[in-house]
């Protein structure tokens, strides 16, 4: 018998079976539990930057459904946030910045503040390694950033929306500009990143949502290149941490995004054939994902159906089970619970 936490072997190369599993966004809406504690905490960036609150949405999930891994609660805009540009959480419309537009905007930000705006993540980091370490002893810690062109998809738009006109537009009209902004993220990032191993997080996620917005040209200056260099640098001073990407949306190019970004994990969004990436990934890369969350949401034969291919795809080799992006707030939680049992039990 191999030991270790699950998360950690899969991570190194290893094939375990059932795989593990956690949820992306899995501390979040769909939990009564949040609910109430997010009312109590008045907005969600104070809640992000209280340790005892963050902590405990973090757990709150664990509880219920034991899964394999906690993700640090946050953000990834608490990096623009603790850059300095105004950031808020408009209800029901989504997370609102105050556009970066222009060389001026661009030079006032500054990466070496960032880890002290981020004291109090780092707080709560801390604070669930010693929680985790007390009563998930099998549970591993993910820290994660969003990566600099997502991130700096809503800098420079504002706003979420999907299709970030302006800064595509900003990419192709002015790349030394863009490529300035990319650099502060990418410096930001790595310290942010840095600070969260410090504190005590033993994997990390890079959430590339909208990587898929971008022409193939843009995918390998914007995406894979800033990935890379970041995963370098973290490889260089904390190499005993495994990274996985998210290139959301990133189709056929996944395999290569994998290989030159030299991650350990590559998460699959959900338009993704699990069965054609876990073959055109390289064995020694662990693959993650993919089930649709709106499955989790209709639940019954949706459910199981979707639940069983993803896990036949990801059998004999390295690979975590998740969704195919983050689960949807009006998830029933008894769903949850019905995923993990069929996970647990090799999807019979
Ligand atoms: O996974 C977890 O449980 C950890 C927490 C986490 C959140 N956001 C909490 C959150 C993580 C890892 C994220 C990542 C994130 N945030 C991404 C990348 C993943 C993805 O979903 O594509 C992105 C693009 C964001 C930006 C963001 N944050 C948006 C667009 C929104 C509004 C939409 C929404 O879901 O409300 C947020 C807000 C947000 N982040 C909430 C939570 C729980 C909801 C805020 C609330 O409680 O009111």
């Amino acid at each position: 018998m191999q030991t270790g936490k699950p998360m950690l072997r899969v991570l190194s190369g290893e094939s375990v079976w059932p795989p593990p599993a956690w949820l992306m966004r899995q501390a979040g809406r769909y939990l009564p539990e949040y609910r109430e504690l997010r009312a109590q905490a008045g907005d969600f960036i104070a809640l992000c930057t209280n340790p005892a609150l963050a902590a405990e949405v973090t757990l709150q999930p664990l509880r219920r459904y034991g899964f394999d891994a906690a993700i640090l609660f946050s953000d990834i805009l608490m990096v623009p946030w603790a850059l300095g540009q105004p950031l808020r959480f408009a209800e029901g419309e989504g997370p609102l910045l105050e556009p970066i537009r222009d060389a001026v905007a661009v030079a006032k930000l500054d990466p070496t503040v960032v880890a002290a705006r981020a004291a109090p993540i780092m707080e709560t980091v801390s604070r669930l390694r010693g929680a985790l370490d007390r009563d998930f002893p099998s549970t591993a810690l993910i820290g994660f950033a969003g990566s600099p062109f997502t991130v700096a998809c809503y800098m420079v738009d504002g706003r979420g929306g999907g299709e970030f006109p302006a800064t595509r537009l900003l990419a192709h009209r002015d790349p030394v500009l863009f490529a300035q902004l990319i650099a502060v993220l990418e410096a930001s990032t790595v310290a942010y990143l840095e600070a969260q191993v410090d504190a005590g997080a033993e994997i990390l996620q890079l959430f590339d949502s909208w990587a898929g917005v971008l022409p193939p040209d843009g995918f390998a200056r914007w995406v894979v290149e800033p990935t890379a260099r970041i995963v370098a640098a973290l490889r260089a001073s904390r190499p005993h941490v495994p990274i996985i990407g998210f290139p959301r949306m990133s189709g056929a190019s996944l395999p290569a995004y994998a290989v030159r970004t030299g991650v350990q994990g590559v998460s699959m969004d959900t338009s993704m054939d699990p069965a054609w990436a876990a073959g055109a990934v390289p064995a020694s890369i662990a693959v993650q994902g993919n089930l649709d969350p709106l499955a989790v949401v209709a639940g019954g034969a949706a459910l199981e159906a979707g639940t069983r291919r993803v896990l036949q795809a990801l059998r004999g080799r390295p690979a975590i089970f998740n969704l195919g992006h983050g689960i949807v707030p009006q998830t029933p939680p008894d769903h949850v619970a019905r995923l993990m049992e069929i996970v647990r039990a090799d999807g019979k």
